[in-house]
């Protein structure tokens, strides 16, 4: 982490959670950890419980958002939601090209492109995620790989819109295997985004952006991730679905 950058510790909790477990975590996580002044604590709880999220936010630096939404802001797409309705009922953020939707559903770098600009559009801030899969990495091409990804969700983007977005870098083989990125691994590869969004824009666009880590964090590895100069945060699949682990990730380097 970097002071001049305000760390912000995402929950994605993909297809988990009812409004009633929902509702029960949000109470829990907010009573045990107080008000998060110096961090934002993002929930991402799927589309039927953001309603019932909203409802119990009580404490200062919680928000939630949506994992993923359609880039149209209406229209006849059936089984999609528009930015918009996601805007309306208090979402803050949304999830945009996750690995999962990538490559379980076919996004692809245009989609995402459009995504996060109409995501912009309704009044949100887009959670970009990139990532190599492990055949990428190695053939030596995550460098490759991830600043086409970033390159191609910053495509259209004014700058003001450049530095609020967030980034997370989750590589494909540390989702869900239990085998994260070192911290030397993740910090060089967020390192090299910085960089791509400097030479896109400029370097004090670059160094307000911020950039999450995702891929198996755990209670025992959140700290030395954090103590990279250029790890802003965490997007936590599994270890979010429990309040004592989600606790001690929000409270890293405490
Ligand atoms: P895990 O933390 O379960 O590896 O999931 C990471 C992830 O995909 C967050 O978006």
């Amino acid at each position: 982490m970097n002071p001049s950058r305000k760390p912000l510790v995402a929950a994605n909790w993909k297809m988990h959670k009812t409004p009633g477990d929902t509702v029960s975590f949000m109470d829990s996580i907010q009573k045990e950890t107080g008000p998060c002044e110096d961090r934002e604590v993002v929930i991402a709880p799927p589309f039927t419980a953001l309603a019932a999220a909203k409802q119990v936010l009580k404490q200062r630096g919680y928000k939630i958002s949506a994992q993923n939404c359609h880039w149209e802001e209406k229209g006849a797409f059936t089984g999609e939601i528009a930015p918009v309705m996601l805007r309306d009922i208090g979402c803050e953020y949304v999830l945009v090209g996750h690995s999962e939707r990538r490559h379980i559903f076919g996004e692809t770098d245009e989609m995402i492109r459009k995504k996060a600009a109409s995501v912009f559009k309704a009044g949100m801030v887009p959670i970009v995620c990139v990532g190599e899969v492990l055949d990428e990495r190695e053939a030596g091409k995550t460098f490759d790989v991830v600043g086409a990804q970033v390159s191609e969700a910053l495509n259209g983007l004014s700058a003001t819109q450049a530095e609020k977005i967030v980034i997370a870098y989750e590589p494909v083989w540390a989702i869900g295997t239990g085998r994260t990125a070192t911290p030397q691994q993740a910090q060089e590869v967020h390192a090299f985004i910085r960089e791509r969004i400097g030479a896109i824009y400029d370097k004090e666009v670059a160094n307000r952006v911020r950039i999450l880590y995702g891929g198996s964090v755990k209670p025992d590895n959140v700290d030395a991730l954090m103590s990279e100069p250029d790890i802003d945060g965490t997007l936590v699949g599994g270890a979010s679905l429990e309040v004592s682990s989600f606790k001690r990730l929000i409270q890293f380097l405490k």
